[in-house]
């Protein structure tokens, strides 16, 4: 993968992809092996929203790759609470670290953001932008589970403010998969994410009822009703607890399917399906760790060709 910064998963071709994926193998195969690649380094965490998974797998991926975190903090105890701009933080951020992690609540902020700084700059959710990491990990557990090629996945959920949907849909637009969205009428996919899918050709379908296709499905990928992102919290209550799923609704499924789930859950999967055999919704949190542990390995080692002409190898 050549890449400076990772922004959003329409960057990535499918050979991109796959280089991240089968290091991660690689990895997961044998951890410690990874253990001192990336000794004396140092990734600067910066989340200006809530993260449990996303941080904390990045803080474990850099650790067991034998480098160091720094982490900004809370909003509340960082200097953005006084006014600190967006280009301020990362700019100085950035002489402490060698690559960067950013979450913002601004669509287009990590963009933005690769205009001040010369590190790796990884795009950890911007707003209901993007969310590129999320979506390596989840063709990973897809591909463990499922595979990649001449798969039927249905997408369900908050299509409009979901940033891990977008990613997913058009890193999926690489491989050979009939894509299905359900969702409300009021959160249906993006026009700009739709005329992108229709762009690349994919196969995709939306409905609102996922019965009309619960059947066919490989993978179901079940998404959180991004409370936070709705203008108006009536909007929100009307769609509230409409898309969920439980063992009941499973009895139409393939025996085989996979279910998915970015995680955090409110009550989009009843807990009773987790201990179901479609369930892989937590062995999909665990893989961020080996995944992000492949994408920073590349991303640093990239940045360190770039600056000495020289590889770690
Ligand atoms: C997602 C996010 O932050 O976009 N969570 C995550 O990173 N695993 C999904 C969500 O918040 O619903």
């Amino acid at each position: 993968m050549r890449q400076d910064h990772l922004i959003s998963a329409t960057q990535l071709s499918r050979a991109d992809i796959e280089a991240v994926l089968d290091r991660a193998a690689e990895i997961d195969a044998d951890t410690e092996a990874w253990h001192g690649r990336r000794r004396g380094e140092i990734l600067g965490l910066c989340f200006f929203e809530p993260s449990t998974r996303t941080r904390m797998s990045f803080d474990t991926a850099m650790k067991r790759l034998g480098g160091r975190t720094i982490d900004m903090g809370s909003v509340e105890s960082s200097s953005v609470k006084k006014g600190e701009t967006l280009a301020d933080t990362v700019r100085v951020v950035e002489g402490y670290a060698d690559a960067l992690v950013l979450r913002h609540p601004l669509e287009g902020s990590a963009k933005m953001a690769t205009e001040f700084v010369d590190v790796p700059l990884v795009n950890a959710g911007d707003g209901a932008g993007q969310h590129p990491t999320q979506t390596l990990l989840d063709l990973y557990t897809m591909r463990e589970n499922a595979g990649l090629d001449d798969v039927t996945v249905g997408i369900m959920g908050d299509l409009k403010y979901g940033r891990t949907v977008h990613s997913l849909a058009s890193a999926l637009t690489n491989f050979d998969v009939r894509q299905h969205f359900v969702s409300p009428e009021s959160l249906r996919l993006p026009r700009s994410v739709r005329y992108d899918l229709h762009e690349s050709g994919a196969q995709v379908r939306e409905h609102t009822d996922l019965h009309d296709v619960l059947g066919d499905l490989d993978v179901l990928y079940v998404t959180r009703i991004q409370r936070e992102r709705f203008p108006d919290e009536n909007e929100y209550l009307k769609v509230a607890g409409e898309y969920q799923i439980d063992t009941d609704d499973l009895d139409a499924a393939k025996d085989s399917l996979t279910v998915m789930h970015p995680l955090p859950r409110v009550d989009e999967i009843a807990p009773e399906v987790d201990g179901t055999t479609h369930a892989k919704y937590f062995q999909q949190a665990h893989n961020g760790v080996p995944v992000r542990m492949a994408l920073l390995d590349m991303l640093l080692e990239n940045a360190r060709t770039d600056t000495t002409g020289e590889t770690n190898e």
